[in-house]
């Protein structure tokens, strides 16, 4: 399938995988891309800008096709070294960056002068109409479904991308929520050039976290998140577990007065107890309401087969049977 996405990064089909916390590492990241997909390493699971290096030196091992680097500007608890990772990137020839979190104009001269093209993810019209002007190559528009930050307009993508695709002039993809076939029509029909998802590519065989975070995802319906830090203005779409349950009696109980202090215990350090422990009370972990679209462990060359199959089933044979005239 070609769309101005596949052509965007010279990937075959129009699928990202958006960066991950513990999860974005080289291995998932070749696999989606060796799947003909846009795979992403997480920038700053990576604690230095040389791990980082080296990280990417494992994705290409493992991949001649194109592959991204996720640079998340969100607030962390130590302030990471930006320039140091970017350096990284630039030296080890990633061609594409996906910038999240906050406006990352101070850091596209450097980019753009190495020819790389950045894809920022945005969770509202506003923001994405702000990283075309500044010139952003495409954007990835976030709805509330999506697990990790949905931001606080709550717009979901029903709405969130059409509009997106009434404003924007840059090409965008679909993400939060998407999960098959059928979301990657959905997201054609409503405007994107592609999908990007992040929850659907936890549960595969090449994600490199441990077995019980695929099973929960198997096992979670769409009823099971929960929105966290939503007084701190910093929200996030999490499974449902213990300490996402201590950590919301904490903010009913402490009201607006509460710091993130307060819920430390609950979110800081939490990641690799989790993906790589397997721990899945220790701590508050994003996870999307498609987890209730979730029912197996494929290989992501499997998933994004079975994607792309459907979609041109459902294109040839359920949408053109509707076509009127
Ligand atoms: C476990 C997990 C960790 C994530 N970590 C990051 C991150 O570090 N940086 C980032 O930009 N997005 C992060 N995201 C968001 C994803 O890249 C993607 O935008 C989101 O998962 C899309 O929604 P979906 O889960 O419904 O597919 C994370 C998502 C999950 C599920």
């Amino acid at each position: 399938m070609k769309t101005r996405i596949t052509e965007l990064f010279g990937i075959r089909h129009p699928i990202i995988q958006g960066g991950m916390h513990y999860v974005g590492f080289a291995e998932l990241a070749a696999a989606v891309s060796n799947a003909g997909g846009l795979g992403i390493i997480t920038g700053l699971t990576q604690k230095t800008p040389e791990l980082l290096a080296n990280e990417i030196r494992r994705c290409r091992e493992r991949t001649d096709r194109p592959f991204g680097v996720n640079l998340t500007f969100l607030p962390t608890v130590a302030s990471p070294d930006y320039p140091g990772y970017i350096r990284a990137i630039v030296e080890g020839g990633v061609k594409i960056v996906e910038t999240a979190g906050n406006n990352p104009q101070k850091w596209l001269p450097v980019l753009k002068e190495h020819g790389i093209k950045v894809i920022h993810k945005c969770t509202s019209v506003r923001h994405s109409l702000k990283a075309e002007a500044i010139g952003c190559d495409a954007v990835s528009v976030d709805g509330f479904e999506c697990g990790g930050h949905p931001g606080e307009d709550d717009v979901p993508n029903f709405i969130l991308l059409p509009r997106a695709a009434e404003e924007l002039k840059i090409p965008f993809v679909a993400s939060g929520g998407m999960a098959d076939g059928r979301s990657l029509v959905a997201a054609l029909a409503l405007g994107a050039d592609g999908m990007n998802m992040g929850t659907r590519f936890i549960a595969t065989k090449e994600a490199p976290v441990h077995e019980h975070v695929k099973q929960a995802i198997v096992a979670a319906s769409e009823l099971d998140t929960r929105l966290v830090m939503r007084p701190l203005r910093n929200t996030e779409r999490v499974l449902r577990n213990a300490a996402v349950d201590e950590l919301l009696r904490k903010e009913r109980e402490l009201g607006s007065g509460i710091k993130f202090e307060d819920i430390i215990e609950q979110v800081a350090g939490v990641y690799p107890k989790i993906m790589k422990e397997g721990a899945m009370d220790a701590g508050a972990w994003s996870c999307g309401m498609v987890a209730g679209l979730i029912r197996d462990v494929p290989s992501c060359a499997e998933l994004i087969d079975r994607i792309m199959a459907e979609a041109d089933t459902i294109i040839r044979q359920r949408l053109a049977g509707f076509a009127v005239g």
